[in-house]
């Protein structure tokens, strides 16, 4: 056994050489797979192996328009993420009405006008699109463009006059609602979504404006903790966030507004579930819509939804709030109805996360695949990238022979084709 284990290594290194695959930057760990680099089973051709998209969709990043092409790369290709504009007229509505149950006490220097920052994560990213304008919608402050709703960072914006946004006002609050500044959080590396320049951003909007914010809004819990240890904590202004990571959860016991679940827990078992049912060659329903043998199975409608022609799964959403927020203190928790452990052979499955410092990524989606790999017999190697560039991804995919299917997070949702390319 023992003597096997180590030619099996032995090969993995020889490969390694021969194949210069297994360089690159950035972070790399096969967790279930204790070293061992078995070529994946049978003769498929990689262009044939499943592929699942998942957390950023295929998709123009200017115009939001969906990548059809690789959408349906093969007859096994999916995408998995949640569903953007419900949640993002969740996020949008929580934060109307926190406002409507506070509105005797939110204006804090009684000037009038609510004011709200907001963070946005990626300007290109179509989940950061729709809760940019969720937001804007429900507080009013939305402005078309076109037939949509501008969704365009303002700058500062403290006296009213962006034409990216306009005052607002909402059903029985008697006070403006203006949003004071907004801004695309992405460093200097090109790194979007960026916690440490949400922090940053407040500091520098508190010491000009500080007073005029009410509210601080942001597109995701990264941001939004960042900004609440920065300044608004100690300023008890509320601050509203996405994701249900555990420590946002954990922060409305200290005055976090709340935030919304994209049910993480549903889409890394939908991530992991439709390349398993493809690799044993079952209907992608199984263990979804229907039960499989051991009785895993999703309530369409409620857990998800599902879009045919486009072949994507989507997670729904649900509001976390001061009035719930103890049933969801831990987001790394299995989800009970798919919870049951799984008895086909082991596969060997590529799988990386476009930045490996991503906090939703990093502290609640990864941990629930490592717990569903095991559960599905997945052997998953875990590619961390960088958040800045695809090939610091596509670099540690040299040999795609070497696994059976593919779990692929794109830096930037227009290139999917880098990591088609490799399979063709
Ligand atoms: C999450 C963000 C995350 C982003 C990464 C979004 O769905 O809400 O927190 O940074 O995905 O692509």
């Amino acid at each position: 056994m023992k003597s096997k284990k180590l030619v099996a290594l032995g090969l993995a290194a020889a490969m390694c050489v021969s194949l210069a695959a297994c360089g690159g930057s950035g972070s790399s760990s096969g967790k279930s797979s204790s070293g061992s680099a078995t070529a994946s089973s049978g003769n498929v051709a990689n262009k044939d192996k499943p592929v699942v998209w998942f957390n950023r969709q295929p998709s123009n990043s200017s115009t939001g328009e969906l990548d059809s092409n690789a959408l349906h790369f093969n007859d096994n290709t999916y995408y998995v993420g949640f569903d953007a504009n419900q949640g993002a007229e969740l996020q949008g509505t929580m934060i109307a009405d926190y406002i409507k149950a506070h509105k005797d006490e939110i204006d804090r220097n009684g000037d009038g006008v609510i004011g709200y920052v907001l963070a946005i994560g990626d300007i290109g990213h179509n989940d950061s699109i729709a809760r940019t304008r969720g937001v804007r919608k429900a507080l009013g402050t939305a402005v078309k463009d076109g037939d949509n709703i501008d969704y365009q960072a303002i700058g500062t914006n403290t006296d009213g006059s962006s034409k990216d946004v306009q005052d607002g006002s909402i059903d029985g609050v008697d006070l403006k609602i203006r949003e004071l500044a907004s801004q695309e959080m992405k460093n200097s590396a090109g790194a979007t979504w960026d916690a440490a320049t949400a922090g940053n951003a407040i500091q520098s909007w508190s010491s000009s404006f500080g007073d005029q914010i009410d509210i601080v809004v942001s597109n995701n819990d990264g941001m939004g903790m960042s900004m609440f240890n920065a300044w608004s904590k100690a300023q008890k202004v509320p601050t509203f966030g996405y994701d249900a990571n555990s420590d946002a959860v954990a922060a409305i016991a200290e005055g976090y507004g709340g935030t919304i679940s994209q049910h993480a827990d549903v889409q890394a078992y939908l991530t992991l579930r439709v390349l398993r049912n493809a690799l044993d060659g079952v209907d992608v329903m199984t263990g979804i819509s229907k039960a499989d043998d051991q009785g895993n199975v999703l309530e369409e409608g409620k857990d998800y939804r599902y879009d045919e022609k486009n072949r994507s799964f989507y997670a729904l959403n649900l509001a976390v709030t001061a009035d719930n927020y103890k049933d969801f203190t831990d987001s790394t928790k299995v989800y009970e109805p798919v919870s049951k452990q799984l008895n086909s052979d082991k596969k060997k499955v590529w799988l990386d996360i476009y930045n490996a410092s991503d906090n939703f990524l990093g502290s609640t989606y990864q941990p629930l695949l490592e717990k569903y790999d095991d559960l599905m017999n997945l052997d998953v190697d875990y590619i961390g990238g960088d958040g800045q560039t695809e090939s610091n991804i596509t670099n540690r995919l040299g040999n795609p022979n070497q696994y059976d299917a593919f779990a692929i997070n794109m830096v930037k949702t227009d290139n999917a084709a880098s990591y088609t390319s490799l399979l063709q």
